[in-house]
């Protein structure tokens, strides 16, 4: 194929549509600090993500590190976390002077392994970060049952589950706090940006002060916090991808449902289910390749972009195996089998609604190749 393939495409709203909004700010001036686009996507996304409170951030990344702070987390503390996820997830922990501990997970959902959780607690075990990995909920029940137990704080990375429902309950509503990235390649994006949600109100002051310095008013510093704002531009482009992304989802079904009927029943080939009691966000297409296969996953990713087709070793390396982590005692790969033998299977495949038909063909004919 001449045209490269990659794994996403960002939904971006009409040029026209996103000038409109640029006169506005362009008028007003108000461009940053919590302006009133910034003030209207929070409110509208309250209603989008079905719960109490929203703060915006710039990205994710800055929302879990302040999530984390918020809670207050003792310093030195350990958070026991999940190797199977982005970059910013055992790095909040880090930078927030915690202690990430890995901890396995489990073989379909790709998530934290509840039943292991307990063996990784110490008396200096203050929270759990878990995350829902490509839009699979991780066991929310089993995990606050562990948390309440040993008075420990629950922490979502939530970045790719936007919109996503546990048996009708949205899934922001679990856990202390949830973070949503809404990065350019998640399904809502206001191209860098992200937020928390939150059940407890006395959060929202707290969160305010952290992303914006700790200032509270002209002579009032109240807390050590950092520079966490959304602007106006990405509140922009935030306001109308809000109408944006549910078309989005339903093109992905239609997308899915092609990949699943070509792929489904292949030997080697095992597509991970969504449970019937989730509703779906539609953020990626991950295929496990099982040692029957007639090639290795690396072998078709090899493969498959030859031919211009970018799929995705996601997550390849995992955080456990980083310089930075791999001296961990919990990073040996003794400790984290499930999540060690899955890191070289998984392929996340091109997945967007306007990928052109043309070419979810092709992408399943080269799989099914050979
Ligand atoms: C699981 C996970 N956590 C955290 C992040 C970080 O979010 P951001 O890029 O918005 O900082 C991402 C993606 O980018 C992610 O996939």
């Amino acid at each position: 194929m001449d045209k490269k393939i990659f794994v996403t495409q960002p939904l971006l709203p009409e040029l026209e549509a996103l000038n409109e909004e640029l006169k506005e700010i362009w008028t007003t001036k108000k461009v940053t600090n919590a302006g009133p686009k910034h003030n209207l996507l929070e409110e509208k996304l309250k209603e989008h993500l079905g719960v109490s409170n929203v703060s915006l951030c710039n990205n994710g990344t800055l929302a879990l590190l302040i999530a984390l702070r918020a809670l207050s987390l003792p310093y030195g503390s350990e958070v026991i976390t999940t190797p199977f996820t982005f970059a910013a997830t055992p790095h909040c922990i880090s930078w927030n002077g915690l202690k990430p501990v890995f901890c396995d997970i489990e073989p379909e959902t790709m998530c934290i392994n509840p039943d292991k959780i307990e063996a990784a607690i110490t008396p200096n075990t203050s929270a759990i970060l878990a995350v829902h990995v490509y839009g699979f909920p991780c066991n929310v029940e089993k995990i606050q049952k562990i948390a309440d137990k040993h008075s420990l704080k629950v922490i979502y990375d939530g970045a790719h589950v936007f919109s996503t429902k546990i048996n009708g309950v949205d899934i922001g509503n679990f856990g202390d706090i949830t973070m949503f990235s809404f990065h350019a390649t998640k399904l809502f994006t206001t191209i860098e940006g992200g937020c928390l949600t939150y059940q407890d109100d006395t959060l929202k002051r707290k969160i305010y002060n952290l992303r914006n310095f700790g200032i509270r008013g002209e002579e009032v510093v109240e807390d050590i916090g950092i520079n966490g704002k959304m602007n106006e531009l990405q509140a922009a482009v935030g306001l109308l991808n809000l109408d944006l992304y549910k078309e989005e989802q339903a093109k992905r079904k239609i997308l899915r449902e092609y990949y699943t009927s070509r792929l489904e029943g292949i030997k080697g080939i095992r597509i991970p289910k969504m449970p019937p009691s989730v509703t779906d966000s539609y953020q990626y297409y991950p295929i496990v390749i099982e040692d029957n296969f007639r090639v290795s996953r690396d072998e078709l990713y090899a493969q498959l972009r030859a031919k211009n087709i970018y799929a995705r070793k996601y997550f390849y390396p995992i955080c456990s195996d980083y310089d930075c982590y791999k001296e961990l005692p919990s990073a040996s790969k003794e400790n984290l089998p499930v999540a060690n033998d899955l890191k070289n299977r998984v392929l996340c495949l091109p997945f967007y609604g306007s990928l052109e038909e043309e070419y979810r063909v092709k992408i399943c004919d080269e799989i099914l190749r050979g």
